[in-house]
């Protein structure tokens, strides 16, 4: 991960994002508490929707973040934990079936039953990225978390299984590498996201996880503790500032810059005697518009964002397993009147998350543009410590070995 000089153990996290790339340095105490100590930003250019499409500049921001998180917590970084998105990524859910060696439940009985449940076939151009388990069932009884030391004689899993583009992940390892990065791990940036925010109350009741950025909107669903599903829609907030662009004929970035000022999702909750001055198009006099009319643009965009979000969880009939609602986070949930919208389309309980519970610099904990990263700090923090395993990690563990085989495999 990296150095530093009371030889304190740091943890590193790159969220190679469409619009930033964020690097954290975490320093973890003597309880294993984890404490933000640098942090590093800088544009992204070289990404569409969540992938990586321009090497040379994805590198240069990359340069850019973790020298400058390097400069703040006076280290040098060796390796990161990063994440992964982008519409490549697929998921579904399997099953495994095994007999059970010595009538009771070993390690190796789970990694067998995992690598049977693993075992489907996978388009050539795609690679597992995760195997999560969903649960243990032993003769027949379900819902087991832990299998080990039970007794049975035949052991079956349910797992989530998440595949990726093995040149999308190729192309990250690829871009750090030329940074001098050996990549930690890698992980679907929505399970570091749900990591971060969710309340294990939460998981266990059933609630689905949103993060909205830049290029991709990502999704997770969890219930009765555990992953259930996950899903990428190509629509975000590079798509809101695209309409902004084009309906009131103002440069990309005149409109990105209204939108971070000024964006509201409902119209009625507009300020009416706010105007905005927009820039037009080659030396045309600017004009001004209302904040009425700048919602009426942003608005129909998340409605419309919305019901691709309804429409994935109707088609994956988690619809109605999710009594905990919904939980938006990424840079482009903080719109004003989201979570009013967010409730009239979903008819059911939203709220806007941030990271929380974890020391160090208050903008980066307070901003949900930042999930990713903490999430992917916290992940890395369980699996040095092999803390008390949230579910999602403890099975991870496992799927890390197997990301880094499928690596040196490849270079
Ligand atoms: N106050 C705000 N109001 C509206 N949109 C905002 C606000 N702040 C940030 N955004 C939008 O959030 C997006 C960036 O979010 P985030 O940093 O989570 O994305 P990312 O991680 O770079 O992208 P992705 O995860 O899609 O690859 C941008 O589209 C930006 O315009
Ligand atoms: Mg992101």
């Amino acid at each position: 991960m990296a150095k530093k000089k009371q030889d304190k153990q740091l943890i590193v996290s790159l969220d190679i994002g469409t619009s930033k790339v964020a690097a954290l340095v975490g320093e973890i105490d003597d309880q294993h508490a984890i404490r933000i100590v640098g942090i590093g930003t800088a544009p992204s250019r070289g990404l569409k929707r969540g992938v990586v499409v321009d090497i040379e500049s994805t590198v240069k921001s990359i340069q850019q973040a973790v020298e400058e998180a390097e400069l703040m917590a006076g280290c040098q970084v060796h390796s990161a934990i990063t994440g992964i998105a982008g519409s490549h990524v697929r998921s579904l859910n399997s099953h495994g079936i095994v007999a059970i060696r010595d009538k009771e439940v070993v390690q190796s009985d789970v990694d067998r039953v995992i690598d049977a449940a693993r075992a489907v076939a996978i388009p050539a151009d795609q690679k597992v990225l995760h195997v999560l388990p969903q649960e243990y069932i032993i003769d027949n009884q379900g819902g087991i978390r832990e299998p080990i030391g039970m007794s049975g004689v035949r052991l079956e899993a349910k797992v989530h299984l998440v595949t990726g583009a093995v040149s999308a992940a190729q192309n990250i390892v690829k871009c750090m590498g030329r940074c001098n990065l050996a990549v930690g791990e890698m992980v679907l940036e929505q399970l570091a996201s749900s990591e971060a925010l969710l309340s294990d109350d939460e998981k266990e009741l059933g609630v689905c996880l949103v993060d909205i950025g830049a290029g991709t909107t990502d999704i997770a669903v969890f219930t009765q503790g555990s992953i259930q599903h996950t899903a990428v829609i190509p629509i975000a907030g590079d798509q809101v500032t695209n309409d902004i662009a084009i309906a009131l004929r103002t440069p990309t970035q005149s409109a990105e810059k209204i939108k971070l000022e000024y964006a509201c999702a409902m119209p009625e909750m507009a300020d009416p005697k706010q105007s905005i001055e927009v820039p037009s198009v080659a030396n045309r006099p600017g004009r001004r518009v209302s904040h009425k009319t700048l919602a009426e643009i942003i608005g129909p965009r998340y409605q419309e964002l919305f019901t691709l979000i309804w429409s994935e969880l109707r088609r994956s009939g988690f619809h109605e397993l999710i009594p905990a609602g919904i939980v938006l986070t990424g840079g482009a949930s903080r719109v004003q009147g989201l979570v009013d919208l967010a409730e009239i389309a979903f008819q059911m309980p939203v709220r806007v998350a941030a990271p929380e519970g974890i020391e160090g610099l208050d903008e980066v904990l307070n901003d949900p543009a930042y999930s990713t990263s903490i999430g992917l700090l916290l992940m890395g923090q369980k699996q040095l410590y092999n803390a008390p395993t949230s579910r999602v990690l403890s099975s991870a563990n496992g799927v890390f070995t197997k990301m880094r085989d499928w690596f040196s495999g490849n270079f």
